[in-house]
């Protein structure tokens, strides 16, 4: 049976967090890792809310650091799902930081984050539909169609590349490359498996 669609109000996660110097690295500065375990959490309780069943990250797409945070800052992490496929949905991660004491407001990062819906038993399962109110909803919707299409794609892509591959080409597009071979490649044992 279809499940009831599911608005992107619905599930829509903000939270915030004063920046403490726990959260810093030796210059002050807010730590990645800091962020990008705010920005999980903030796409989990947003896709097991829509999904109505705990979900799990099954992957990040690039993440790209374009303020730096800095201790006494507010850091304000905003989640919404973009896209639901039949078990996965991606959320839409934006970070800001603001200056508390003059109330300025920076965007920090944002990324998207493919969550995977799982039942009480630990299997993938099925998540309702979204409900599409506005044209946002709608032009997000199909980016995040887009999105996930190129990724499959970019994925069976590069194992057709690498299956094809054969170790003196590796070695032949690796010349001008900034690294040395450093062990006898005749006596070492070549691995089958290139894709570690
Ligand atoms: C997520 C997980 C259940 C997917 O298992 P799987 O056998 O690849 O499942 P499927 O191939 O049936 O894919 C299930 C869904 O995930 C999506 N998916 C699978 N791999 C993906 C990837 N790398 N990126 C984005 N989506 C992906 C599929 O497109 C599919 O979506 P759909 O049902 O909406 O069409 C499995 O990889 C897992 O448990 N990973 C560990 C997750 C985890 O523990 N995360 C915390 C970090 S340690």
């Amino acid at each position: 049976m279809q499940q009831a669609a599911r608005s992107v109000g619905y599930s829509r996660t903000v939270i915030s967090e004063l920046m403490t110097p726990l959260h810093a690295n030796f210059e002050g500065r807010i730590n990645a890792g800091t962020l990008l375990s705010l920005m999980d959490k903030v796409a989990f309780t947003c896709a097991s809310r829509h999904a109505g069943n705990y979900c799990v990250t099954v992957s990040i797409e690039e993440v790209e650091f374009v303020y730096p945070v800095k201790i006494g800052d507010l850091v304000i992490v905003k989640g919404s799902i973009n896209y639901v496929g039949h078990t996965s949905m991606i959320v839409g991660v934006r970070v800001d930081a603001q200056d508390i004491r003059t109330g300025e407001i920076f965007h920090t990062n944002s990324s998207y984050f493919h969550m995977v819906a799982k039942n009480a038993n630990g299997e993938i399962t099925a998540v309702p539909p979204l409900l599409l109110e506005n044209h946002d909803d709608v032009r997000r919707f199909f980016e995040g169609m887009l999105r996930k299409r190129a990724r499959n794609n970019m994925r069976n892509e590069l194992k057709r590349q690498f299956a094809k591959y054969d170790f003196e080409k590796i070695l032949e597009s690796l010349r001008r490359e900034r690294c040395q071979i450093g062990f006898d490649i005749s006596a070492e044992e070549k691995s089958d498996n290139i894709l570690l």
